[in-house]
């Protein structure tokens, strides 16, 4: 017999779930999504753009969400620029040419258990794929036996929209046996890395990934004596360091100074610490103006982000970074035995850490300004009944399209009424953070193409609309994104020719 409290409970879900049906909100949900192009997705916005500019042409309002009838490109009607067309100069031969073979296998995890994933050239993660800042990229993608099909996104590379890898949106998925090519120009130095933008949750959880570096052409003067890179992952519940159940061991002399490039591919949000000072001297790519040393704080990166930290090795013995809660770094003797210290309860605050700088724009009379208010309600997704998340009031597919001019200066205001932490990833851009709950930004330009906004918190951010595409704008713990928290950020004129769900099996989530 269910307690009293529990039929309560259940009878309080009930008339949430009626009512959010009842109110009209989902007058489509009774039937299924099927066959549909972002596209026609929920309400189109102009965040306060021109009268009279054309996209208002595009906005539909709930319920509108197409459905398709015949082959894919039927949605290409009323823009001229397809997203194929937005691509790498195609003239210009590549200087770095890689090929990477995507297979669904069992994963060895050194160290640790073998558990059954995705791999890439034979591992995961991935190969780290090198360049130098302004080498033209090649990346010659094979999908070998990925059955739901599988495509590679270059997360916080600015990339030509062509090459962005979100199945659905950019291209189809590509089907076990078919290849893709993806050509794009690296104009920032910095740490990123790629994944699967195709049933994203599952493959990019089970390992469909790896780290990109971009070195700078000219490096700067504080320049590392080392560089390491360090990808976390959790692979069926084992913590790894580089695809490893183990600390990395590197051996630095004293006094030499090792960049350290954190990489979070996981759910949730990863912690760095030490017992040495360290300085965050870059965040998804973008470099820290004047970054100061760190004591007794702990750095949090977000879902999907980054963070290049530098460490001193000791004169004796070793420095410990602590990264992800359950592997370090040691730096230094490599025979050193190192304590391991408790994660500090302070957390550095890049609102404030550095110093200011130009931000090379004016964000002060934007040419758009809109709202993402992140909350939670009950309802259907595609036929399916969760309490799921909302975007200004409204669920999956009937979020705001945010619509921009190319030389918009954009300002968007993100909210989280949800109770839970997002880390909010917008594909094509780097988005700069002017206040946090009122508070300007003081430090150094805080650049950043994934922010962790928590309960409860609302951030003002600011980007240059300078990329013509498509780009989805979601939150990167994966199965969040699935629950409906995606919208899209789409330019004057672009439309895809790709759909989702539909023959190619597109999935972007
Ligand atoms: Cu790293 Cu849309 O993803
Ligand atoms: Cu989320």
């Amino acid at each position: 017999m269910p307690s009293r409290r529990e039929v309560l409970r259940r009878a309080a879900v009930g008339v949430a779930v009626a009512t959010a049906l009842g109110a009209g909100a989902l007058a489509w949900s009774s039937t299924l999504l099927g066959e549909y192009s972002v596209m026609s997705m929920g309400s189109g916005q102009d965040g306060g753009g021109q009268a009279g500019d054309g996209h208002s042409g595009h906005a539909q309002h709930s319920g509108a969400v197409g459905v398709a009838h015949g082959a894919s490109g039927t949605f290409a009607t009323g823009g001229d620029v397809s997203v194929t067309s937005l691509t790498a100069d195609p003239d210009r031969p590549a200087d770095v040419e890689v090929e990477l073979t995507a297979r669904q296998e069992t994963i060895d995890v050194p160290g640790g258990r073998a558990v059954e994933g995705y791999t890439v050239n034979g591992s995961s993660p991935g190969p780290e794929l090198r360049a130098q800042q302004g080498d033209l990229i090649e990346v010659t993608f094979r999908n070998e036996s990925v059955t739901a099909g599988a495509t590679l996104h270059w997360h916080g590379i600015d990339v030509p929209n062509a090459a962005d890898g979100v199945a659905g949106i950019t291209q189809d998925a590509v089907p076990a046996g078919g290849h893709h090519v993806y050509r794009f120009v690296a104009e920032d130095a910095g740490t990123y890395w790629y994944h699967s933008h195709q049933v994203s949750r599952e493959q990019v959880l089970r390992g469909l990934l790896g780290a990109l570096v971009i070195d700078p052409v000219a490096p700067a003067d504080a320049a590392a004596d080392l560089d390491i890179t360090a990808l976390l992952h959790v692979y069926g519940g084992q913590h790894t360091l580089n695809g490893r159940v183990a600390d990395e061991r590197i051996d630095a002399p004293p006094g030499s100074t090792v960049r350290v490039r954190v990489i979070n591919s996981d759910q949730g949000t990863a912690a760095v610490w030490s017992d040495s000072p360290f300085r965050v001297i870059a965040t998804d790519g973008r470099d820290i103006n004047e970054p100061t040393d760190l004591r007794g704080q702990r750095l949090l990166i977000p879902a999907g982000g980054r963070a290049d930290v530098a460490v001193q090795a000791p004169q004796h013995g070793s420095a410990a970074l602590h990264v992800g809660g359950a592997r370090r770094v040691l730096i230094g003797d490599p025979e050193a035995s190192v304590p391991s210290i408790a994660q500090p309860s302070k957390s550095v605050d890049l609102l404030s850490y550095g110093a200011p700088e130009p931000l090379g724009f004016d964000p002060s009379s934007p040419d758009r300004s809109y709202d993402y208010v992140i909350a939670r309600r009950f309802g259907l997704i595609d036929g399916r009944p969760g309490n799921f998340w909302t975007i200004n009031g409204r669920m999956f597919p009937d979020v705001p399209m945010f619509h921009v001019a190319e030389g918009d200066v954009v300002v968007m205001r993100i909210v989280n009424e949800s109770g839970e932490v997002h880390p909010m990833h917008l594909h094509g851009h780097h988005i700069v953070v002017l206040s946090r709950e009122g508070t300007a930004a003081s430090g150094s330009p805080w650049w950043v193409d994934s922010l962790d906004v928590r309960p409860g918190e609302s951030y003002e951010i600011a980007f240059i609309a300078d990329n013509p595409g498509i780009w989805s704008d979601h939150c990167h713990t994966l199965p969040h994104a699935v629950d409906g928290l995606v919208a899209h950020l789409m330019y004057d004129g672009v439309t895809t020719p790709f759909t989702i769900h539909g023959s190619a099996g597109n999935q972007p989530e």
